[in-house]
Formats: structure tokens, C-alpha cells, sequence
């Protein structure tokens, strides 16, 4: 088990536009693992790889915590080929951006189809938390945050805090 540090924005490294990969070998399940352990460590539902500073397409998410029986989804290179016309606004938060919170509008339901921990192609049509969470993780592949749905002026109210609570926490380079 090894549990990463979640990179905290603002960090170039949230912005780039992660690469597929070409198959779930052991290096992309070793990955996967590390992800739901630090998912798990930080207290999340989600996770996608840039946040660890990985560049592959791969997240994943537990949107069951409450529940008498957990599922997590690896998913590799997912991809979204349908949503509903029907919305659903959720506020959602990010562990990347550490105590912010915003209402987010986005499709309702979503059919994503990924690859699995054994490489094997997948589709899964997901609603409520769940499709909001998926949409969520895979706009961090390309180097989306959440806050980009929402007014710039909001946006940029949570990223100038942001910014500000990193200046305190850093120490200076020696
Ligand atoms: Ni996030």
C-alpha cells in the first residue's frame, strides 16, 4: 500500500492533458491501488491520476461510502458516450482544492466505457453522485477543475484563497 500526497491547486501539474494508456498491465494496476489508498487516506470519492502527478488517463472513484457494501470503479481511459439532457447541480468539492465548495451543473446521467483492472472494456450508465463524480474525475485528465464551471467570479475568488493559504504553508527553499 502507498499513499501518495495529493498535488493541491494552483499546480501546473493539474492543467496538462493526461495520455492513454495502451493496456491495464501491472504498472497501471499498481497505480490504480495507490489511488484508491490515497483516495481513501484523504477521505474522497474520487481521484485521477494528475492529482498524484501521474500523466496517465486513469481514475477512480467510491462513491459508496455510507453503504453496508463499498464499490470502487478503476477505470482506464474513460470515456463519456452518452448523457442525458437532464441536469443535475451538486456541490461539489475537490481534493485538489482543499475546503472549496461550489454548486456545479453537469448531465444527469452519463454511460462511461473504460477499461478495468484487467484490461477488459467496460460500460457503466451512472446517475446521481456517482455520474457526478465520474464527469468530475475525468475532466482532471484534461487538466479541468471544477471551478472552471463556474462564474470567473467565484473561480477566481477560491483560487486567489488558495493561493494565499499555499504561501503560508511553504517554506522557503534551501
Ligand atoms: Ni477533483
Amino acid at each position: 500500500m502507498a499513499i501518495r500526497p495529493v498535488i493541491t491547486a494552483p499546480d501546473p501539474r493539474l492543467k496538462v492533458t493526461c495520455k492513454a494508456v495502451e493496456k491495464v498491465d501491472d504498472s497501471v494496476r499498481r497505480l490504480m491501488k495507490d489511488m484508491l489508498d490515497s483516495m481513501y487516506a484523504a477521505n474522497g470519492i474520487g481521484l485521477a491520476a494528475p492529482q498524484v502527478g501521474d500523466r496517465r488517463r486513469v481514475i477512480v472513484v467510491d462513491c459508496s461510502r455510507d453503504k453496508k457494501v463499498p464499490k470502487h470503479y478503476c477505470m482506464a481511459n474513460p470515456e463519456i458516450v452518452w448523457t442525458s439532457e437532464e441536469t443535475f447541480t451538486y456541490e461539489e468539492g475537490c481534493l485538489s482544492l482543499p475546503e472549496q465548495y461550489a454548486d456545479v451543473t453537469r448531465p444527469a446521467r452519463a454511460r462511461i466505457r473504460y477499461l478495468d483492472e484487467e484490461n477488459e472494456i467496460r460500460e457503466l450508465e451512472a446517475e446521481g453522485l456517482l455520474a457526478v463524480c465520474i464527469q468530475h474525475e475525468m475532466d482532471h485528465l484534461d487538466g479541468v477543475l471544477f471551478v472552471e464551471h463556474i462564474s470567473s467570479l467565484k473561480r477566481n475568488m477560491i483560487m486567489r484563497r488558495l493561493a494565499k493559504i499555499k504561501r503560508l504553508h511553504e517554506t522557503p527553499a534551501v
